[in-house]
């Protein structure tokens, strides 16, 4: 049988919904192994996977409430299963050791709770007609303009390397 690996993010906003889907697809490349790309939300168990792939946007430094819970509430599932997780966000960019800090401060509670064989981190997009108010205010305060920079490729060619990252294929 196939090897089945699930692709699960939380968005806010919608990008990394579809950093989510690119990345189910590449892996599809691979025909040794099938994809499900889901919703953390819409996730009831991670019976039957092989590999989980976690994502999810970041909002006021921090991964979105849902991907903590479900990264609490799967822990012990996560735990024996091969793993790579990827956060989308905006700031923090650079290769200078404050960004480089801030990047492993997003991450640091999914680490302290399993230990995936990848980390990635992806520049997303800023869209304010997705925003509600307050979060059209923050997005003003950290002088974030609407751009999309979302690297496809580099997406792309992870998603496909993640069946051998996972070594399941
Ligand atoms: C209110 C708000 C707060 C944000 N806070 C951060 C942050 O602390 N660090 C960061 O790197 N990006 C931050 N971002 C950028 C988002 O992570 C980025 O826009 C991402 O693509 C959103 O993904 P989503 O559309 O899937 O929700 C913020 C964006 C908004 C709108």
């Amino acid at each position: 049988m196939r090897a089945r690996i699930l692709v699960a993010y939380a968005s806010k906003s919608g990008t990394a919904v579809e950093v989510a889907h690119a990345i189910g697809e590449a892996i599809l490349q691979n025909g040794a192994v099938q994809a499900d790309v889901m919703n953390v939300r819409r996730v009831d168990s991670l019976k039957g996977y092989n590999g989980v792939v976690l994502g999810s946007a970041i909002r006021m430094g921090s991964w979105l409430p849902e991907a903590l819970a479900f990264a609490r509430g799967n822990r012990e599932a996560l735990n024996a299963l091969p793993t790579a997780i990827f956060t989308v966000h905006l700031l923090n960019t650079d290769d200078t050791p404050e960004c480089q800090a801030a990047r492993a401060a997003y991450i640091a509670p999914v680490l302290a709770l399993f230990a995936p064989v990848d980390v990635r981190f992806f520049t997303g997009r800023m869209d304010h007609e997705q925003l509600g108010v307050f979060e059209r205010l923050v997005a003003g305060m950290v002088k974030a303009g609407d751009s999309d920079q979302r690297h496809w490729q580099a997406i792309r060619d992870w998603g496909a390397g993640l069946p051998a990252t996972l070594r399941l294929a």
